[in-house]
């Protein structure tokens, strides 16, 4: 166990010069288009204080397409009630900006990690020592937490909507292999042509080896007996399977998984599939009575690979569905309520989700045009307004360089203002709350 929070640190300070990398090259890459994509052409000028009010202009429902469309329905209230379980690597940072932006415009109250933490005690079970107090209750879980029916359904309202979101198995371990740089940690040799191969063909003596509590010097906030690489999306559900060591593991069971999905399926509102991202968003969009402008998002942490993820012989891929089968079953079983779902969306769905490919693809470039142009006090004309125009899919509205800001390019940027106006809100709350006795043990809890 490491648990040693000046690397949990450093761990999150590279992420953010990758994320700065990625956003300088994505920007030149966008540059050429946003002369002909930026409509701005009312001159406001944009305070860059995240002001409620500033942004939140014309947000109301009244200028979406719900009340004009009838299988969304006229009575359908926008639902501000809900839990997202957090996984790693599945465009859940990216979600994160959009979470944030829509609690915090509408001043909700969220379910925020302690101290300057990401986790909720993740990927240990969450409890109620882990996030600040709060006298108004909460409206928003977001955060890196495992799913937990008992925790959350106590600290929760009793109309509130679970969502998460799962992504192929194999691309998803590529891309946790590399965020968490398992090889580094495993002690693959730096010699072999490819990590990944090497890592999988020998896939249990280098599992030992990086979960194991001795090699605490290279782990970040690895906890002892976690493995990072099998099953992950099904622990993050919730789903008994043998973490924290000594607890109910039911992976030899496939009736047992069985039922555990299903119960998913009936305790969760939606589980958005990665691979259909825009659909998946205008499923969350109409179940949550959600208008276009509150979906819009801004890629976040996209992964390059230090390896070749594209020679890879399809028998190492054979040996991971073996290894991480829980996870197969998991995405197959939510891939195949996605589309039914989908399928009884009516023949509108599709035109609706072009629709909003084109309002997002207008929307990056103009906030990678404000991220370009850095934090301002004012705006160039130019850039101080986009305007996107009524369709049968949205009202019209307007974004500013402070709704870019709200959703990236960092986008745990509205975590830590969220934190502090909580902290002065609730300080005497929280001050009680620091005094509780923690009597739980290093494996009982996260660190980050
Ligand atoms: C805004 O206008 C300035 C000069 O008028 C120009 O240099 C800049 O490229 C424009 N920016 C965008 C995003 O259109
Ligand atoms: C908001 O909408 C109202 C009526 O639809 C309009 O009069 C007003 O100018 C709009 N405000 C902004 C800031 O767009
Ligand atoms: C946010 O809501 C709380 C109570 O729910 C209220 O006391 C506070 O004034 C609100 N803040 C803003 C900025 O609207
Ligand atoms: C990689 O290096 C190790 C020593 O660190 C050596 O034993 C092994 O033969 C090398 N493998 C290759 C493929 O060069
Ligand atoms: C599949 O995994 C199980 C344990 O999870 C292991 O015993 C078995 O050898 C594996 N089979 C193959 C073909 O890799
Ligand atoms: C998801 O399910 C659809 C419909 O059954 C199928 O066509 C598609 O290949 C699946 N996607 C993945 C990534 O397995
Ligand atoms: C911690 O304290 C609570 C009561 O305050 C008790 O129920 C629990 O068993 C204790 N846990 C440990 C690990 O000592």
């Amino acid at each position: 166990m490491c648990f040693e929070v000046s690397r949990c640190r450093r761990l999150v300070r590279v992420k953010h010069k990758t994320l700065i990398v990625l956003f300088t090259v994505s920007v030149l890459w966008y540059l050429t288009f946003t002369l002909c994509l930026l409509y701005g052409k009312i001159s406001i000028v944009p305070t860059l204080l995240d002001s409620r009010s500033s942004i939140s202009d014309n947000n109301s429902r009244q200028d979406s397409f719900l009340d004009t469309f009838s299988h969304v329905g006229s009575s359908c209230k926008e639902k501000t009630n809900f839990v997202f379980i957090k996984g790693m690597k599945c465009a859940t940072s990216t979600l994160l900006g959009v979470f944030y932006r829509f609690g915090y415009t509408r001043n909700l109250s969220f379910v925020s990690p302690l101290r300057n933490r990401l986790y909720l005690n993740w990927p240990y079970p969450m409890t109620k020592r882990d996030f600040r107090p709060s006298s108004r209750g909460y409206n928003i879980l977001t955060d890196h937490s495992v799913f937990s029916e008992t925790v959350m359904g106590e600290i929760m309202p009793a109309d509130t909507i679970y969502i998460s979101i799962v992504r192929e198995p194999w691309t998803h371990v590529l891309s946790i292999f590399q965020y968490f740089k398992i090889h580094l940690v495993a002690g693959v040799p730096q010699n072999v042509t490819n990590p990944v191969v090497e890592y999988f063909t020998h896939v249990e003596k280098y599992e030992s080896h990086y979960a194991s509590p001795l090699n605490k010097e290279r782990l970040f906030c690895y906890p002892a007996g976690f493995s990072f690489t099998r099953n992950l999306m099904s622990h993050c559900h919730g789903m008994p399977l043998g973490f924290p060591p000594g607890t109910k593991d039911i992976s030899n069971d496939p009736d047992a998984v069985d039922q555990y999905l299903k119960h998913l399926d009936k305790k969760f509102g939606l589980i958005m599939i990665v691979e259909y991202f825009y659909e998946s968003l205008i499923l969350l969009r109409r179940l949550m009575c959600w208008a276009f402008r509150d979906i819009l998002f801004i890629r976040a942490n996209v992964a390059r690979y230090d390896f070749d993820v594209t020679k890879i012989d399809p028998h190492v891929v054979d040996i991971y569905r073996n290894w991480s089968s829980i996870d197969y079953r998991l995405f197959h079983y939510f891939n195949q309520t996605l589309w039914q779902r989908i399928s009884g969306q009516g023949s509108l769905f599709y035109e609706e989700v072009a629709e909003f490919k084109t309002v997002e693809s207008h929307v990056s470039a103009y906030c990678q045009s404000v991220y370009r142009l850095g934090k301002l006090p004012q705006y160039p004309a130019n850039v101080s307004l986009l305007v996107v125009s009524k369709s049968s899919w949205t009202g019209q509205f307007s974004l500013t360089p402070s709704d870019c800001w709200m959703l990236g390019p960092d986008p745990y940027h509205l975590l830590h203002v969220v934190q502090q106006e909580n902290d002065v809100k609730e300080a005497t709350l929280l001050a009680e709350h620091t005094k509780l006795p923690d009597n739980r043990t290093a494996s009982e809890k996260s660190v980050c």
